[in-house]
């Protein structure tokens, strides 16, 4: 069954609409450094201004413990919000105490009021089934119907993404249709050449993707820290690098299921290693085989692959059809090893120009193209939720979307 959309809430005129956006953006000293998240729940927002509703949105923002933190105050997204509404936005301090309630009160027709952080209230994310439900009723006393339009938190089973759905005549936002629209390519029909490229610190947070995607792909590629367990699995030393030693059997059970396949695992054939751990670090490339005896010996951290390897990995994703990128390919906050990541971002986009189709998926990895001057234009889908994107290409039925109807 196809998600609920907008339509089926029917006529909106007048009626009071509550929007559970993912908001959560990342905030450095109280300033948004990356405002990809807000941005894309702008075009529900308008629609339902447009269809004549007042808006509540919700969101949470980091995760506070169930209790007020001013630092995951939401007061700077409602600003942000305001600023590409281009309309006055209320704030109430609170989620669903007084404040809340007298905001809502007086929220006027078409007006748009964000509530403050959902993860302020331990409902939100309780275990306890009951816990949520009460939270959840709280939020839908505010509102007719709601939209669930915060695509990077559908795979939480939380008070907002799954309870209240079913208090309220609910729907999925424009956002999450886009979002599984895209997913669905991939998991149904991806064009071949088919090649997923994943990076990031951890091998433990992708086992399952890797597990499901590879029956699936022509070529995985892998990149950033978790490439080091890949390495350390085929015997080669790896220096100081990151190293995830519990997790060096699955990844030998997955090169040879690879090659039972015929799938390729590229792994990078060059390292930028470096002295330590640092921004301004000495650093020098060498071969992958060789990471200890680049001039720290086994000292020396591998903080982004080479340029031999970034050449291949380019010329792997312009090579395809259809790519699906998850996870930086080396420490891109440093300058210094940012340019395997911008490279397969710079792949990405000339793919997209070509003809074919990539997406980045994730929250964190979107925001770092975007910091690295890349824009949302430049490929075929920015994905707004990291976990959420990884969860349902691993086949798994989403709380959050079960909630809006979907199902395969
Ligand atoms: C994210 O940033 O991944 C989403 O907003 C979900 O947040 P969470 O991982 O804290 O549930
Ligand atoms: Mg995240």
């Amino acid at each position: 069954m196809p998600l609920r959309t907008i339509e089926s809430l029917g006529d909106l005129e007048g009626r009071r609409v509550f929007v559970r956006a993912d908001l959560n953006v990342p905030l450095k000293d109280g300033t948004i450094t990356d405002d990809g998240r807000i941005r894309a729940s702008v075009p529900t927002i308008e629609r339902l201004l447009g269809a004549g509703a007042a808006v509540i949105v919700a969101s949470h923002l980091g995760r506070p413990d169930g209790a007020p933190d001013p630092a995951y105050s939401l007061a700077p997204v409602a600003t942000r919000l305001g600023e590409l509404l281009g309309r006055r936005v209320e704030f109430a301090a609170d989620t669903v105490g007084e404040a809340a309630q007298r905001a809502v009160a007086a929220l006027e027709p078409r007006g748009v009021l964000v509530l403050e952080n959902l993860r302020f209230n331990a409902g939100e994310t309780a275990k306890d089934a009951e816990e949520r439900a009460a939270f959840a009723s709280q939020l839908a006393a505010f509102a007719d119907a709601v939209v669930s339009d915060g695509f990077g938190v559908v795979h939480r089973a939380q008070a907002s993404v799954t309870d209240l759905e079913g208090l309220l005549p609910s729907a999925a936002g424009l956002l999450i249709e886009r979002e599984v629209a895209v997913l669905e390519r991939l998991t149904k029909s991806p064009e071949a050449p088919y090649t997923v490229v994943l990076g990031g610190s951890k091998v433990s947070d992708k086992l399952a993707v890797i597990d499901s995607l590879l029956p699936k792909v022509q070529t995985l590629v892998v990149g950033g820290g978790m490439l080091f367990t890949f390495l350390a699995a085929q015997g080669r030393p790896i220096g100081a690098s990151l190293l995830e030693e519990d997790m060096i059997d699955a990844v030998r059970g997955y090169l040879a299921k690879a090659e039972t396949l015929g799938v390729t695992i590229q792994l990078p054939t060059d390292i930028v290693v470096a002295s330590r751990f640092a921004a301004d670090a000495e650093h020098e490339a060498v071969p992958a085989d060789a990471i200890e005896s680049s001039s720290f010996g086994a000292q020396g951290i591998g903080l982004d692959i080479g340029p031999e390897s970034a050449a291949a990995f380019a010329s792997a994703i312009t090579s395809s059809k259809t790519v699906f990128w998850n996870g930086p390919m080396g420490v891109f906050e440093f300058p210094a090893f940012a340019a395997g990541t911008k490279a397969v971002a710079q792949a990405l986009a000339d793919l997209d120009r070509a003809g074919g189709f990539g997406v980045v998926g994730g929250g964190d990895s979107a925001a770092a193209v975007r910091g690295l001057g890349f824009s949302d234009e430049d490929f075929g889908h920015v994905s707004t939720g990291g976990g959420a994107s990884l969860e349902f290409l691993e086949g798994k039925r989403l709380p959050g979307l079960i909630a809006l109807g979907w199902s395969e």
